[in-house]
């Protein structure tokens, strides 16, 4: 087992990965009320250290307090300082192994107006909130060079600048942001946001040892949607999201992080389920056509592969001992699809798996059953975690059903 491709190491810009295990970033709501991580957080992420993964992405962390998802999210201020430097300080207490990425956020068009500002490059039916003006996203740069500044200080390895999921990042990439300004119309004003960040970030932090990526929709899956070929169009075309990564490469990027769709409309293809397992297959022609931009400067990393699990799965047309996570992980890391591979709901479900994989123990494996019950805890904003394996968390889930009824998904 430790010979196989995922437990060789790797080089990200000037550090080193030990293995090619990479846990996603996963939002789970506990912070405290000034966006600190909490004594559940705490618990997590030692967790994860101790499970040995080579690389660790801090969940989504707000760089505005005034515009974002949740409401116990992570934040990136000058008064979170102290506290993330601490928070990371343990980490690399319980493993000083594991590389250890922010992953920095503004969620615009999906924050939470009950408890912030939803705002909006150009309202997307269902969305919207109030229009982003040039100063404003002007101002939204300066919080993401500010937020790099506060992970390096704190003691992080990178940051990662969100291009994913329908997030802020993902919205002034569109071709749906077809708005004559600044930052939208034409692909090389809307890429310029991306391109700025990534610019200033390398000015204000000159240490090469810091590094900086992003993970990236490549698909949407709606119309006007990023790596859509125009405003009004869902037709995949990748020739935007294959020009950002080369764009993010020259200006520095150590990795990219593929993924696809967006949770809050095309949840199935970010999160490959059991009803639509094969949009997996999708995530590795995507994985494929960024490596060949990207290798070999840029580590490139790939998404969804939770839904292989053991090889018990609902893919058809497959033997069994050819459909699993460890399977595709090092097959796709062998045929050059793919440098790494994350996973984010099994990481969930058994923070050990990278410990367990490496002992040769796969039987030992909690794999994750893909209900998507984490997912609700999310979306009714609360604390989160594997609802299956842990008790705290079905509890949480039993409540918080008695109180809002059971969250019926679009695909369900
Ligand atoms: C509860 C939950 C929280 C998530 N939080 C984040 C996040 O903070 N940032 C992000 O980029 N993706 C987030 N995701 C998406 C995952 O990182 C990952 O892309 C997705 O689950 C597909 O991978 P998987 O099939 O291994 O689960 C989240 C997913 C879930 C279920
Ligand atoms: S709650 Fe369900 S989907 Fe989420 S980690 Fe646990 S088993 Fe996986």
């Amino acid at each position: 087992m430790e010979k196989s491709p995922l437990f060789t190491p790797i080089t990200i810009g000037k550090k080193e990965a030990t293995n090619r295990l990479v846990i996603n970033a996963m939002e789970c709501c506990d912070s405290d009320e000034l966006g600190n991580p909490s004594p559940r957080t705490y618990r997590r992420y030692a967790r994860l250290f101790e499970g040995g993964a080579g690389v660790i992405f801090l969940e989504a962390i707000t760089v505005s307090y005034e515009s974002r998802a949740r409401l116990n999210q992570l934040s990136i201020m000058p008064h979170n300082a102290k506290a993330l430097e601490k928070f990371v300080a343990e980490m690399k207490r319980v493993n000083p192994k594991p590389l250890f990425i922010f992953q920095l956020t503004h969620a615009g068009e999906l924050s939470n107006p009950e408890f912030s500002r939803r705002v909006c490059v150009k309202p997307l039916p269902g969305l919207g909130g109030d229009l982003l003006s040039e100063e404003d996203v002007d101002a939204i740069i300066d919080q993401f060079v500010l937020g790099a500044r506060i992970a390096y200080d704190a003691g992080a390895d990178g940051v990662d600048v969100k291009l994913c999921h329908g997030y802020l990042g993902t919205q002034i990439l569109r071709p749906y942001n077809d708005r004559p300004w600044k930052y939208g119309g034409p692909w090389e004003r809307r890429r310029q946001f991306a391109f700025e960040i990534y610019e200033r970030i390398r000015k204000a932090i000159p240490d090469p040892n810091f590094l900086l990526g992003s993970k990236v929709t490549m698909w949407e899956g709606i119309p006007g949607g990023q790596g859509c070929a125009g405003p009004d169009t869902a037709i995949m075309d990748l020739s935007e999201p294959l020009d950002l990564l080369r764009g993010l490469k020259e200006r520095g990027a150590d990795f990219i992080l593929v993924s696809a769709g967006n949770p809050s409309l095309t949840i199935a293809l970010a999160h490959p389920d059991k009803r639509i397992p094969d949009y997996a297959y999708l995530h590795h022609y995507f994985q494929k056509e960024a490596r060949k931009v990207l290798a070999p400067e840029v580590v490139t990393m790939g998404s969804a592969y939770s839904i292989f699990r053991d090889g018990n799965n609902n893919f058809l047309g497959v033997e069994r001992e050819k459909s699993s996570l460890l399977y595709w992980g090092n097959k796709n890391i062998e045929d050059g699809v793919v440098d790494m591979i994350a996973i984010g709901r099994q990481s969930l479900a058994d923070p050990f798996l990278p410990k367990k994989l490496l002992k040769g123990k796969p039987e030992e494996v909690r794999w994750c059953t893909l209900c998507d019950a984490c997912m609700e805890l999310l979306i009714r904003q609360q604390p989160t975690g594997c609802v299956v394996y842990e008790k705290e968390y079905a509890e949480i889930l039993r409540e918080t059903r008695k109180k809002y009824g059971v969250l019926k998904f679009k695909h369900t």
